[in-house]
């Protein structure tokens, strides 16, 4: 048996005290690289700090580089709450200075160190008597500091304490840095997959359309042939015929030829906006014409206007008896939703380097399901409309490098936003 105070028992007890340490900090280790969030990580780290060194309270401190501030990470202890919000200028009190330098800090006895600042205490009611604060490293720059706070036995900090927070500061700091890393990298990831989405979006929507204009274009091509001669051929029997059965047969011939033709015409119209001559224009010009044009229209339906026009003075590149066109369709949509009258509000404004307009009405609205699809061909909800409004407009928007978003709800509203890139004057 050994006897207390012998050389021996100090050397062993020293040598289970290296073992401890040596345990705490490789399960520290395996924690720290483990897949728990950081926060849990650190306060495992502080735990286990607070209990090797019997300590009241711990915390941690991260540097605001851009403020030059030190804010607390993580706190332990009974304050712990109130704690939180307080931050430290760096250089300010122990753990100030501690960042500043980069140099660690025992301090036995707080009422002795002039570098004490009793910041904390004050405001929370706690009682600082011993400290030891160590730096979080990264790259040789502070990114904060450790600090473990009044032994319980009232004894003083030691060697084996500071060696075991300087150790595990070393870890916490490439957690911590790792932990923003990720956070930097994830929110980044987040952004750029969003933007993805969208351009995909768009792109798979400007290819459908184009796929589908073509195929329109084949067969408006095929059917305007047969339909005029069709037409005209009815036109003769209708001369020969002057009553009877078969003249009414000839007449709805006619009738139904002539909404061939008028769609044949629109497609035309829609295959005229594939491309467009750009000039330089005002915008002030257009935007007065196709509010003009849709007024007796509106007028008539008991749908009242507010316009909120703030253009003077602005011109964009544009083809304007397109814009005027596509303009002009999405009024008429517009109207057209409030068959019982409604209030249609018009804006126009700049934002940033562009110009946007919206066309707002309180009308029946489009169900969630068929937005997707309004842009396509030929897709109407309308007994006499052919359901190519939206697709000029969207080429006719293309055309112009702009945006058109539209968003609405089942029977309260529908609001279309264009932007048009403006030319700066
Ligand atoms: N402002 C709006 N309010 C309600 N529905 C709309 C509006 N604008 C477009 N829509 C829906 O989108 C469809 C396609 O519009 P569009 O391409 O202009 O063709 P059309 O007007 O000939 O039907 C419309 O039939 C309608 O169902
Ligand atoms: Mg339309």
């Amino acid at each position: 048996m050994t006897q207390p105070g012998s050389p021996n028992l100090k050397k062993q007890s020293r040598e289970a005290l290296y073992r401890r340490e040596l345990a705490t900090i490789l399960r520290f280790g395996a924690l720290v690289s483990s897949s728990l969030t950081i926060e849990t990580v650190l306060d495992n780290a502080m735990k286990w700090a607070e209990e090797f060194m019997d300590a009241e309270a711990s915390s941690i401190y991260e540097l605001d580089e851009a403020n030059n501030l030190l804010f607390i990470r993580l706190a332990r202890g009974p304050k712990k709450e109130p704690v939180k919000g307080i931050t430290l200028k760096l250089g300010e009190g122990v753990s100030g200075y501690v960042v500043q330098t980069g140099k660690a800090m025992v301090v036995h006895d707080v009422t002795k160190e002039k570098r004490f600042s009793d910041k904390f205490d004050r405001i929370t009611g706690f009682k600082t008597r011993s400290m030891i604060c160590v730096p979080l490293i990264v790259r040789n720059q502070p990114i904060g500091a450790i600090q473990v706070i009044n032994k319980r036995s009232g004894k003083d900090f030691n060697r084996a304490d500071l060696e075991l927070l300087m150790s595990m500061a070393q870890l916490i700091a490439i957690a911590m840095e790792n932990a923003n890393l990720y956070q930097r990298m994830a929110e980044e990831i987040h952004s750029t997959t969003q933007e993805l989405k969208v351009t995909q979006e768009k792109l798979i929507r400007t290819e459908r359309l184009a796929a589908m204009g073509h195929l329109a274009q084949g067969l408006a091509h095929e059917i305007r042939n047969p339909v005029m001669t069709i037409g005209g051929f009815a036109q003769r029997i209708r001369n020969e015929l002057s009553e009877g059965k078969l003249l009414k047969y000839v007449e709805i011939i006619m009738d139904e030829t002539a909404r061939l033709e008028n769609l044949v015409k629109q497609i035309h119209e829609f295959l005229d906006v594939q491309s467009a001559s750009l000039r330089e224009e005002g915008v002030a010009s257009f935007i007065d014409e196709a509010l003009r044009k849709i007024e007796p229209r509106a007028d008539a339906q008991g749908v009242r206007i507010i316009r909120d026009v703030h253009v003077e003075g602005l011109a964009i590149l544009m083809d304007s008896a397109q814009v005027l066109t596509a303009l002009y369709n999405l009024l008429e949509n517009a109207v057209e939703s409030m068959p019982n009258g409604g209030i249609l509000t018009f804006t126009a404004q700049t934002e940033g380097s562009r110009l946007l307009i919206t066309v707002k009405d309180t009308g029946c609205g489009i169900p969630k399901e068929r937005l997707d699809s309004i842009y396509d061909p030929f897709v109407t909800s309308k007994t006499r409309g052919a359901g190519l409004g939206l697709t000029m407009v969207h080429q006719i928007i293309i055309n112009h490098k702009g945006e058109i978003k539209i968003t609405s709800e089942a029977n309260k509203g529908t609001t279309a936003r264009i932007r048009l890139p403006l030319q700066r004057g």
